[in-house]
């Protein structure tokens, strides 16, 4: 073979084989959506109530809380093993999917504890320093990309989270005023704000 069909050959190869990384890079960034829509729901919105929604949430709130689980700054059993078979590059990605989704809201079965969480939500309790969850979360709980939405998120999770802050298990900087905030709330108040909080 003469080497101008040689370099011809060659070249084709390396065109190919770009074009085959983009379309693999594509193809991987929509297995991976799939992986986690196993858990979260493929419309972001997941079904178990342990299982925290993602829909609506900020894309740079997900991606940051990835680059979180991934580092080991904020613990989780299940998100840090999971996290380990992500390539990083996806986490922007990842965010947006989940972030542009239309989150959804749970019913509100405790017609009587949605109202006294409401309360809670939206002024806090002055007397013993309790801030108003809305001057962070948005009073429409739509959060941003530092402070997460909450609106329409499961109960079961915000409850759980709450008691985790509470407890001091999150330790990242960013989690020092949710800290603050959750020691000052009984189990009562926990229960009923994420009662409010999950009809939104
Ligand atoms: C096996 C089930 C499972 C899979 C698969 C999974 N997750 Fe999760 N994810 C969870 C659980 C459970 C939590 C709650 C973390 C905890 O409490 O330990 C969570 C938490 C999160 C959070 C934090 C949400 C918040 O409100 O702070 C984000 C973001 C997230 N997952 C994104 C993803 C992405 C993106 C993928 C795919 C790469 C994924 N997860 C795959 C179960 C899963
Ligand atoms: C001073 C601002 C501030 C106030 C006030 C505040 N939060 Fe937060 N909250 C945050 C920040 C920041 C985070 C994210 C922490 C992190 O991931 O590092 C957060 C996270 C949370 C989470 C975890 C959400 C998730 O998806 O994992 C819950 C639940 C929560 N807040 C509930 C509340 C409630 C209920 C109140 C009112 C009693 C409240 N917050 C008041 C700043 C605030």
């Amino acid at each position: 073979m003469d080497l101008f069909f040689q370099k011809l050959i060659l070249q084709s190869f390396i065109v190919l084989n770009f074009a085959c990384y983009s379309c693999v890079s594509a193809a991987n960034l929509e297995a991976t959506i799939k992986f986690c829509s196993t858990c979260h729901g493929e419309d972001g919105n997941s079904v178990a109530p342990n299982i925290p929604k993602l829909a609506g949430r900020d894309p740079n709130y997900i991606a940051r809380e990835l680059n979180y689980f991934s580092s080991g700054k904020r613990k989780s059993d299940i998100m840090a093993p999971v996290i380990s078979n992500v390539d990083a590059s996806q986490f922007k990605e990842l965010g947006q999917y989940f972030g542009k989704q239309k989150s959804s809201s749970d019913k509100i079965t405790d017609i009587k504890a949605a109202d006294s969480g409401k309360k809670i939500y939206l002024d806090g309790d002055e007397g013993k320093g309790l801030p108003a969850c809305a001057g962070c979360h948005e009073p429409s709980g739509a959060g941003s990309s530092r402070f997460p939405r909450l609106a329409g998120q499961h109960k079961e999770y915000l409850v759980r989270e709450l008691n985790k802050f509470k407890t001091d298990f999150h330790t990242q900087e960013s989690a020092r005023l949710m800290r603050e905030t959750a020691k000052r709330m009984t189990e009562a108040e926990i229960n009923d704000v994420s009662e409010y909080l999950s009809g939104l």
